[in-house]
């Protein structure tokens, strides 16, 4: 008998997680309306939850009882009714701010925002650019700085104008400090609060803040020229394919032909220009919040071209509110600012320990005759034939 027991408290116990999964389907009639296990489960997995079992139920003044009542409320709400209206900002909210935001007071849809910004971005942010350190190291192990190949001739060809070096060291400069106060940021809660505390990240938060803020007006000049001196040089041709097709020199050995640009070099130029004008557009939605709403209306757009149905995805959200428009200019800066901040270390390599000779052109703006040859050959011939070389016996 006392087997015969055991063996039943045995099939219990094996039994129970099956009749804890059949709670799952319990009807939301079961919770008096408020959320089941199936809701918690789900928002818990990350899957959509139908929350209009809360959003909806914000008061309804016909059926409410009269406030000298007992449980009437003030005008059909109770305060739980009036939080959740708070909440999923249908309340009737009057303030004296007039701010475009002002009269959102919570914003429930915020949330994935947040957690995305303080969790995703930073992990895979920090894999990005870890990764193409780790690259560009991995690069430089393997092949080795690139050198001149032949006898160096002792004279230079000017390669760039005063004014366009100008230009380029205005965009680097001001690119490596937005770079630097712009991850101080972002990293700043996760990465330095830990390690030096509130108060000393306050007043480095406060300074980084100000400093990216200003920068930011010389790196968008310095886009302008660099765009005005160098985009005739950047139309793309078929020597980038030929160029492309060879990896630039990497497959089958040699220099493939190039002219003032090669095509990895207009890759660069081309990133620069269109992430750069992106995060300068998106940068500036965010210093004059409110102000500049791009997001909104370029989902609106989308949809109605049904470009979120070609890969099954469901419509964007549209219209955004205030704050929505905020949130994506945000994740938007964050994101190809981290993307093109990739692409320039892979260029400040190539463009300094990667490639003997590179710097020069940059540097002073002449370049050994030799390294032209090699790595811009129609180039030199087009300086030649136009009779502006420019030769400096040594
Ligand atoms: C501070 C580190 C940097 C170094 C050492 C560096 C070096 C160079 C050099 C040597 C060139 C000329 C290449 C040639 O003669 O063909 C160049 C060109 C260029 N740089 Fe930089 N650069 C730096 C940062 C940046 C940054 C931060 C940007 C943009 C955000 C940038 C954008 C460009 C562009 C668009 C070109 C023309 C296309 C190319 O050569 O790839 N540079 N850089």
């Amino acid at each position: 008998m006392l087997r015969l027991f055991a063996v039943f408290v045995l099939i219990c116990s094996l039994l129970a997680p099956a009749w804890a999964q059949e709670a799952v389907v319990t009807p939301r009639a079961e919770t008096g309306g408020a959320q089941t296990l199936d809701d918690i489960l789900r928002r818990q997995s990350a899957q959509k939850v139908d929350d209009t079992f809360r959003s909806s139920v914000t008061g309804d003044p016909e059926a409410a009882a009269p406030i000298s009542e007992a449980l009437g409320t003030r005008g059909g709400q109770s305060d739980p009714d009036l939080w959740r209206a708070l909440r999923y900002d249908t309340a009737d909210v009057t303030s004296q701010s007039r701010g475009p935001a002002a009269t959102t007071l919570i914003q429930d849809g915020g949330m994935w925002w947040l957690k995305f910004r303080e969790g995703p971005l930073l992990v895979y942010g920090a894999a990005l650019l870890g990764g193409t350190l780790l690259l560009l190291a991995l690069f430089y192990l393997v092949r080795g700085r690139i050198r001149i190949d032949g006898e160096k001739t002792g004279r230079t060809i000017t390669r760039f104008k005063a004014v366009e070096r100008f230009g380029h060291w205005l965009l680097a400069g001001s690119f490596l400090i937005l770079g630097v106060t712009g991850l101080i940021s972002l990293f700043g809660r996760k990465v330095l609060i830990p390690a030096f505390g509130h108060d000393a990240f306050s007043t480095l938060a406060i300074g980084t803040k100000w400093i990216h803020n200003n920068i930011s007006w010389a790196f968008i000049v310095a886009l302008v020229i660099i765009f005005v001196f160098w985009v005739g040089h950047n139309l793309p041709d078929r020597t980038d394919l030929k160029w492309l097709a060879k990896g630039g020199g990497i497959i089958g050995g040699g220099h493939p032909p190039a002219k003032k640009f090669n095509a990895g070099q207009k890759l660069i130029f081309w990133s620069v220009i269109l992430l750069g004008a992106s995060i300068s557009v998106s940068g500036i939605s965010l210093l004059f919040p409110f102000e500049l709403n791009i997001f909104g209306s370029t989902f609106g757009l989308l949809n109605d071209w049904g470009v979120s149905g070609w890969v099954g995805l469901d419509p964007l959200p549209y219209p955004l509110s205030p704050q929505e428009e905020m949130q994506y200019s945000q994740l938007w800066h964050a994101i190809v600012s981290l993307v093109l901040t990739a692409i320039i270390f892979a260029h400040i390599y190539i463009g300094s320990i990667g490639m003997e000779g590179a710097f020069d052109a940059m540097g002073s703006g002449d370049v050994e005759e030799q390294w032209a040859r090699e790595h811009h050959s129609l180039w030199v011939e087009e300086v030649q034939k136009a009779g502006l070389r420019q030769g400096k016996e040594v």
